[in-house]
């Protein structure tokens, strides 16, 4: 039987020692170390051994769990769980001294595929502001002592949430599909993050978020706090949030993004 409770305090114990590596370690000046797939696509030496002590701490607490990490890859582990963490997810604002970054830790159980896996309990953690966002599978989604909630927008304006992808194939694809949903917001941002996009959305200070080309990492955590907080988080027609789409929002904002996200005429 998973204690799903234990999980999400380890979790949030595991992203509060890494938050705090990742803020001294900006204090300290940061550099680019490489450029991946795109330009926008980077790395810190800070976000691999975030990375490196994330899966320590793991490894010693929980010997049997798997592990899937934006830096350092997938190892599977006994027990079926798997731990799916972003060490710095915003990098580029890291990089760039902009403090919205964020540790994203998901646990999950079975297959380490988001199409199938059961998400069990996340923390968000951004050091910045000091906010810890968590959740256990249907134990809510928390800031603090405050339970979160998904806003329901009643009029036509909602404050959406996006973000580009990194394959520059599919940019004209996210600028189509941003004038196609620009109609129901009120206004969009794009504040690089896509963990604190979704853990926005799950407290209600953005009313939705839509982007396409997210990794596992990015969302694992995150999907699970808009759940928890009442919301729904799909990706392409039929599937879960994935590489190909991403829409988080309440139910009815949820219909009205998805309409306009594939309906492109
Ligand atoms: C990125 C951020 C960004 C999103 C990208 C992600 P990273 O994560 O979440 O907001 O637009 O798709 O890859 O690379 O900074 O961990």
């Amino acid at each position: 039987m998973v204690d799903a409770r234990a999980l999400e305090d380890l979790a949030v114990d595991i992203a509060r020692e890494a938050g705090a590596l990742a803020r001294r370690r900006r204090g300290e000046g940061v550099a680019i170390a490489a450029t991946k797939s795109a330009l926008a696509d980077i790395v810190t030496e800070a976000d691999r051994e975030v990375e490196l002590l994330i899966r320590d701490r793991i490894a010693q607490a929980r010997p049997d769990d798997g592990f899937l990490g934006e830096e350092s890859g997938a190892e599977r582990g006994a027990s079926g769980l798997t731990w799916v963490v972003d060490p710095i997810d915003g990098t580029v604002n890291y990089a760039y001294g902009i403090p919205h970054y964020a540790v994203s830790i998901a646990v999950v159980d079975g297959e380490p595929d988001p199409q199938r896996w059961e998400a069990v309990a996340a923390a968000v953690f951004s050091p910045a502001v000091d906010e810890m966002f968590r959740a256990t599978a249907g134990g809510g989604a928390w800031l603090g002592d405050a339970r979160l909630a998904v806003s329901e927008p009643t009029d036509a304006g909602a404050l959406l949430a996006t973000g580009f992808g990194y394959d520059p194939a599919t940019h004209a694809g996210d600028l189509a599909r941003l004038g196609r949903i620009m109609p129901v917001a009120r206004d969009i941002r794009r504040a690089g993050a896509a963990s604190l996009d979704l853990a926005y959305v799950a407290a209600g200070r953005l009313d939705g978020y839509v982007e396409r080309g997210l990794q596992p990492w990015d969302h694992a955590a995150g999907a699970l706090l808009v759940a928890e907080a009442g919301g729904v988080v799909t990706g392409m027609p039929g599937e879960r949030p994935g590489r190909t789409m991403t829409i988080a929002a309440s139910s009815s904002l949820h219909s009205r993004l998805t309409e306009r996200v594939f309906h492109e005429s």
